[in-house]
């Protein structure tokens, strides 16, 4: 890099990654304002930013010496890609570090759902545990079910290698319309991105075609699913449970009416918060800026068009 570049960074990230940037770093625990975010934008070279900030076509317009962005997330339903690509700025985001961290956690919610982890905890601490009991908060079993992975990228075929590990059948949308995957899974679970085909996929429709006793997992992103559907399918026992880790908003307010629904395993977005999973991904994500702001090809690159034929690749 000639000079400094001018680099905000709109969260603190685990790990000595950032140690690597000259830049400004948001100080604060929660995010980084609009108002501020935009302000920074107006004097960038590169950002770094988060799933949770939006980097729409206003913000990117606003922003005349951008050139790179890297979003600290494999996921870029946050960035506007088009205008990105429009501006022959590249989008570096972090594939591969938290496949395996996050279909962990969706084991993890299926089990916990199925099993009843979490009302098991709560009746230890209320008291509820009296005597062994034949019926006590007796589940349904995992191994030898039938898993149903909507979208098979990395993080589904992850799972799916799991799922097989626990003795599961796998159905892929790869292979099955996805009507047949609902109707014949155990358990239905998201890994498909967030655009506009996908959006509200799971909603009255889908989820009147899933098996009263299924559950659903999601672990991808939040408007996937209509929650007030949702919602209506866990009250009126059209499924057995679900096990949710991303919401339409986050945070979900915690008297959202989404959390009065029976059956529901709620967790705060931590799909690929491990110490190691995290601390990849800030290496990634300033390797992929670093990268950027050279005028290098970013090494994990969500708009590769940018560097395609109509415009000169680094
Ligand atoms: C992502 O990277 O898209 C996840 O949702 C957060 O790790």
């Amino acid at each position: 890099m000639g000079g400094l570049s001018r680099v905000f960074v709109s969260r603190r990230l685990p790990g000595p990654a950032l140690g690597r940037l000259e830049a400004e770093i948001w100080p604060e625990a929660g995010a980084a304002p609009r108002e501020t975010l935009l302000a920074r934008a107006r004097e960038c070279e590169g950002l770094l930013t988060m799933l949770t900030d939006r980097v729409d076509a206003e913000l990117i317009a606003a922003a005349p010496a951008l050139r790179a962005i890297s979003n600290y997330a494999v996921g870029v339903d946050n960035v506007d890609l088009e205008a990105a690509t429009a501006r022959g700025i590249p989008v570096g985001h972090t594939p591969d570090v938290l496949t395996e961290t996050t279909a962990d956690i969706t084991l993890a919610l299926m089990l916990g759902i199925a099993r009843r982890l979490v009302e098991g905890d709560r009746a230890v601490r209320a008291g509820e545990w009296r005597a062994w009991e034949p019926e006590f908060l007796l589940g349904r079993d995992l191994h030898g079910s039938t898993v149903g992975i909507v979208g098979m990228g990395r993080i589904g075929r992850a799972v799916a290698r799991r799922a097989e590990g626990f003795g599961c059948t796998v159905l892929a949308t790869r292979a099955l319309p996805l009507g047949e995957l609902l109707e014949r899974s155990d358990f239905v679970t998201l890994h498909v991105p967030l655009t506009p085909d996908t959006r509200g996929l799971i909603g009255d429709a889908a989820l009147a075609r899933m098996k009263p006793t299924a559950y659903l997992v999601n672990t991808a992103r939040g408007p996937l699913v209509d929650q007030e559907a949702l919602a209506r399918a866990l009250r009126f026992g059209r499924i057995a449970g679900a096990a949710l880790d991303v919401f339409d908003p986050e945070p979900l307010p915690p008297d959202h009416p989404l959390l009065e629904a029976p059956n529901l395993l709620v967790l705060p977005h931590v799909g690929s918060a491990t110490i190691a999973t995290r601390e990849a991904m800030a290496e990634m994500a300033v390797d992929n800026l670093l990268a950027g702001l050279a005028g290098e090809r970013v090494p994990h690159c969500a708009n590769p068009e940018v560097y395609g034929p109509t415009r000169r690749a680094p």
